[in-house]
């Protein structure tokens, strides 16, 4: 996730009905390289007639992007349709925020962005991986189990907004053999499923699939 991405991140935010958070708290997470991973999913397409603002002005773009007049109409070349950001608290990678446009549900982006936070995890170091979510969120929540994080306890009117609990999610230590292993199997399934859609997807339009940067 880089700066200029913050505007369609929250957009996203916005529809999934998730807590905001400001563009000031996005930025300092993405500068606390120490610490913090954050990442989106961008879907290769190709703008209606060929041409997007991004890659005929660039400088243009850059430099309304820069002194913060981005309209949201002039959405990036590749358009963003997930994010997500993990924190390394102590030994634990704690997820932060995961979300995928609705419209891009259901296809592996959120499948696909969880395992670039793991990697991120990895990369800090982390032993586990944890994270809170609503009591309610059965989507999330089986998303987090099928990736071994496993129910550990419950915070009480966690959220603000609606007074609900929040479920608390560890996975087991994940520099051992069996959690690798596992998730070595995970990805592979993922990417194979990845690449039928993409199959399916260049089969009827020039569109394809996510890509994680
Ligand atoms: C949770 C979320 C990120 C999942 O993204 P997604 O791209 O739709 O999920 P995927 O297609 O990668 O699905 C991965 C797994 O998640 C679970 N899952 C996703 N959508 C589901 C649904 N509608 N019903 C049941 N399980 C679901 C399944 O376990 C699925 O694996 P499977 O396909 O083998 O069954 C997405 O629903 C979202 O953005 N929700 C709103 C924001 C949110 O709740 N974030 C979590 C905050 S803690």
């Amino acid at each position: 996730m880089r700066e200029e991405d913050i505007p369609f991140v929250q957009e996203i935010e916005r529809q999934s009905q998730m807590t905001p958070w400001s563009a000031l708290t996005y930025r300092r997470e993405i500068r606390n390289r120490q610490a913090c991973r954050y990442v989106v999913a961008r879907a290769e397409s190709q703008p209606p007639n060929g041409r997007s603002p991004h890659t005929e002005y660039p400088l243009l773009i850059r430099m309304l992007q820069r002194i913060g007049l981005i309209l949201p109409t002039l959405h990036p070349a590749t358009p963003i349709v997930g994010y997500g950001g993990i924190w390394l608290n102590e030994t634990s990678g704690h997820i932060t925020t995961i979300a995928v446009a609705p419209a891009h549900r259901r296809r592996g982006v959120g499948e696909l962005i969880l395992n670039a936070l793991i990697d991120g995890a990895y990369e800090l170091h982390a032993e586990y991986l944890s994270l809170e979510v609503r009591v309610s969120n059965l989507t999330a929540q089986r998303l987090y189990l099928k990736y071994g994080f496993r129910p550990v306890g419950q915070r009480a009117n966690y959220y603000t907004d609606n007074q609900e609990d929040a479920l608390v999610m560890w996975t087991d230590p994940i520099n051992t053999t069996t959690y690798k292993d596992r998730l070595r199997e995970l990805r592979q399934q993922l990417y194979e499923r990845l690449r039928q859609q993409a199959n399916q997807v260049t089969a009827e339009s020039p569109r394809s699939g996510p890509i994680v940067g």
